[in-house]
């Protein structure tokens, strides 16, 4: 297998590399310190004995995409959900990134966001935060100005600075942007804000959460998008 030769470009990239810490409170990656509830494992136990494991489950995991939906105001239309919020981007990335289009992050930020839209084909053209790690009107400006990109990432609280985007930055990238805007948004449980109030008829927006932070076994992830 490994003497079969891989795509060009995917040889020259080295694989992604998280280091991880052994403390209890593990914010880097979003784990909770805390097991689920005894009644949740419970109900989980009894749902996969119900599950008929010798059939296809619903294809458009409808029950789901409503259930999220509902929760936060948005119809099942507006809802796709993957394993684990990497899936959902790499699913983004295969419909809006690939080969000939351009992708823009802000660096430093969720490498993954860089790295799997090279994997889909996609050239990779980085922004810079400023010295405090602040992205700045300018440098947004800047970027999308030198390269349209088709597809530009925000992450909000940011991976690895841990800090919310400025909303006015946001909402600038979001007017400005010529092509899709994702909003990574796998740390919105310590953020005061939100980019979900964009995801409406006419934007071109997708925010993307993941449920790893109350169990990250069952990988379930979603991403609101607008239609
Ligand atoms: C910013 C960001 N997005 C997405 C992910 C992936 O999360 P998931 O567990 O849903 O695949 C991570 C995981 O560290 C992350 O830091």
């Amino acid at each position: 297998m490994n003497r079969y030769p891989k795509r060009d470009d995917l040889r020259a990239m080295s694989g992604y590399h998280s280091p991880q810490v052994s403390v209890k409170v593990r914010l880097n990656t979003n784990e909770s310190p805390i097991a689920p509830p005894a009644e949740f494992l419970e109900a989980l136990a009894k749902a996969v004995g119900d599950v008929r494991w010798n059939r296809y489950p619903d294809r458009a995991a409808l029950e789901l995409r409503t259930a999220i939906g509902a929760l936060h105001g948005v119809g099942a239309d507006n809802i796709f959900v993957g394993n684990g919020s990497n899936e959902v981007l790499q699913a983004v990335l295969l419909a809006y990134g690939g080969a000939g289009r351009t992708v823009a992050t802000f660096e430093p930020t969720y490498q993954l966001h860089a790295h799997i839209a090279r994997i889909t084909g996609a050239t990779v053209v980085s922004g810079r935060r400023d010295a405090n790690f602040v992205l700045q009107a300018d440098e947004v400006q800047r970027v999308l100005g030198a390269h349209a990109p088709h597809v530009t990432f925000l992450c909000s609280p940011n991976n690895p600075t841990g800090m919310a985007e400025d909303p006015a930055i946001i909402q600038r990238t979001i007017d400005n942007a010529p092509g899709i805007v994702v909003v990574d948004e796998a740390y919105a449980q310590f953020s005061p804000h939100t980019a979900l109030t964009y995801i409406h008829e006419d934007s071109r927006v997708a925010v993307s959460r993941t449920f790893s932070w109350m169990s990250s076994t069952l990988r379930v992830a979603f991403a609101f998008i607008s239609k």
